[in-house]
């Protein structure tokens, strides 16, 4: 019932050129996915990879929102400059902008809002740092995480979660199929608890953290696991092809 949702998280690499080069590439490699196809792109981008996905599966989205819907922010961008693009998904609150650029729970909450307002589907990170987990305080940041960021939500259906062990992005270092089985599984009960009679059963959540061509199909077998947000692997079209491939 809930369809799996793989989507690449291209941080701040590809130039407009390089990443249309890099979904043209992409495109029959992911034609015949069962999974919905995704990828998250640099603002600048978006005019070239929205043009080269024509005709495609693969579907838009960007990797950030301001909240507000126009004035002086010098420097962001709308939910509405971003839809009239033609952009569907945006990712909102990843522990890098959590950790470089003073993204709060407040602020992840207010941008989620503002997403979901203009219609886009916000794909929301949450997750533990490593001395979080050894610290046995997993659950506790993440129903902090829980009971902050989706204030206000009224129809889960329509946003992503992706679980992201910080210590686990960008490190080479995946959790185990079951720790991220047992943890989103946790993430699914805690939130079914919270926002009772909103939808959660319907939401999706990704993994996220060092997911390849390698460790996808175990991970997509865990019966929790609805998707991955995909860093590094995404990155090149064989490898980020695979993970979206990772039933075949
Ligand atoms: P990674 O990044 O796949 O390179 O670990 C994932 C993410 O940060 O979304």
């Amino acid at each position: 019932m809930r369809k799996p949702i793989i989507a690449g998280n291209w941080k701040m690499n590809n130039t407009a050129s390089e990443g249309a080069e890099l979904v043209k590439a992409l495109k029959p490699l992911v034609k015949d996915a069962k999974c919905e196809v995704v990828v998250c792109v640099p603002f600048i981008d978006i005019p070239a990879v929205k043009k080269a996905i024509h005709g495609s599966k693969i579907r838009l989205g960007a990797q950030n929102v301001h909240f507000a819907e126009k004035g002086a922010y010098t420097g962001e961008i709308s939910a509405a400059m971003l839809k009239e693009y033609g952009v569907q998904y945006v990712i909102i609150g990843h522990s890098e902008r959590r950790a470089y650029f003073g993204e709060t729970d407040e602020t992840v909450n207010k941008r989620t809002l503002a997403a979901l307002a203009a219609g886009l589907t916000p794909i929301v990170c949450i997750g533990e740092s490593l001395e979080e987990r050894e610290g046995g305080l997993t659950e506790k940041v993440l129903d902090k995480q829980i009971a902050a960021d989706f204030q206000g939500i009224e129809d889960f259906s329509k946003i992503v979660i992706a679980y992201e062990p910080i210590w686990a992005i960008g490190t080479g270092r995946t959790a185990t199929d079951e720790q991220a089985n047992e943890t989103i599984g946790y993430i699914r009960k805690r939130m079914k608890k919270v926002y009772a009679g909103k939808n959660v059963g319907r939401m999706r959540i990704q993994y996220g953290g060092s997911m390849n061509a390698k460790n996808a199909a175990g991970l997509m077998a865990q019966p929790e696991i609805d998707g991955g947000l995909i860093g590094g692997a995404s990155l090149k079209a064989e490898e980020f092809a695979k993970v979206v491939n990772y039933n075949k």
